[in-house]
């Protein structure tokens, strides 16, 4: 219980009423002059007490240790709206680029956790954070997870090598192995002979750690959680001088077979939406790659 809880500083609180106004849930009132819980419900989001000018309140789910990182100092204070440069905020994001040629440096544990503590600052649907974070932090457990991953391809294509069996999938309604065929078959032979011919990892790139995120059951909007939570790791990756890739090889594995999470540690119940390849990048860019057209459609009412 102590866990979720409010706590309002009375002697401290001088009835500003700011919590109130900020409050998601209508969880705080002013009773007596002074801002009371009034209510059970609460997504325990801390509007009130980030907001409070007088440091009155505290909620006891949030650990203070998430904001704490080890190999940077972050500013404490809140930047207002429109007080950070747009366009230092545009040249990390159109910087970074997926790196698909990693050197072999590890990234120290201290950068993961860290990466961890900058992806959980994204928002989640009422506020759940019930994401999941699987830190794979060095080359050999990179291989072990992609070894999981070449079998499950492996199986596959033997199975999409039988003409029979797809088209009898296709008619019964099933097509997904025949779409597989048509779409991916060839290029994931081609990985594959190379992954156990010369080695070559065209799938994590050589990269040297990885973190994979997930999300514990019961959360409104899990897929949608871990992703945003993803995009700030890899933001902050590329700022921090690391390279990553998204792998949905993988993530397109562990979905269909969940003995490869659970060869890696991963709880059966959890669902993985994003795995993320990380390692110091081999390759070096001169200038921003664009993107094609997206021309918004306007609705005016
Ligand atoms: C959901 C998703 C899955 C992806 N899976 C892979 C993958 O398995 N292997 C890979 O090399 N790149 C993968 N990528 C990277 C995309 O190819 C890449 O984001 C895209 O080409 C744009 O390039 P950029 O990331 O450098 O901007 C994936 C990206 C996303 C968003």
């Amino acid at each position: 219980m102590e866990e979720n809880r409010i706590a309002i500083d009375r002697d401290l609180c001088n009835g500003c009423g700011l919590c109130i106004t900020v409050c998601p849930t209508g969880t705080v009132s002013l009773l007596d002059g002074k801002a009371a819980v009034s209510r059970e419900e609460s997504i325990l989001c801390g509007h009130c007490a980030a907001v409070c000018p007088q440091e009155a309140i505290r909620v006891t789910a949030i650990d203070e240790e998430m904001s704490r990182y080890r190999t940077f100092t972050a500013e404490k204070s809140w930047l207002a709206p429109g007080k950070f440069s747009t366009a230092a905020l545009v040249q990390l994001m159109a910087s970074r680029r997926s790196c698909r040629c990693f050197t072999r440096r590890p990234v120290d544990r201290a950068v993961l956790e860290d990466l961890i503590k900058i992806g959980i600052t994204a928002p989640s649907g009422t506020n759940s954070q019930a994401w999941t974070f699987t830190v794979l932090p060095t080359r050999k457990a990179v291989l072990s997870l992609a070894g999981c991953i070449a079998a499950y391809f492996g199986r596959l294509n033997t199975r999409a090598e039988k003409t029979v069996l797809r088209l009898f999938l296709r008619v019964t309604g099933k097509g997904e192995l025949d779409a597989y065929y048509h779409g991916y078959y060839r290029k994931v032979k081609e990985a594959l002979d190379e992954w156990h011919g010369s080695g070559k990892d065209r799938l994590f790139h050589g990269s040297t750690a990885a973190i994979l995120v997930g999300s514990r059951p019961g959360a409104s909007c899990p897929a949608e959680d871990a992703l945003l939570a993803t995009e700030n790791i890899l933001l902050a990756a590329h700022s921090m001088g690391l390279g990553s890739c998204l792998i949905g090889y993988a993530v397109a594995a562990m979905k269909n077979d969940p003995s490869i999470g659970q060869a890696v540690g991963i709880p059966p119940e959890e669902a993985i939406h994003a795995v993320i390849a990380l390692g110091y990048p081999g390759e070096v860019y001169q200038r921003i790659a664009g993107r094609k057209n997206a021309t918004p459609r306007y609705f005016e009412g």
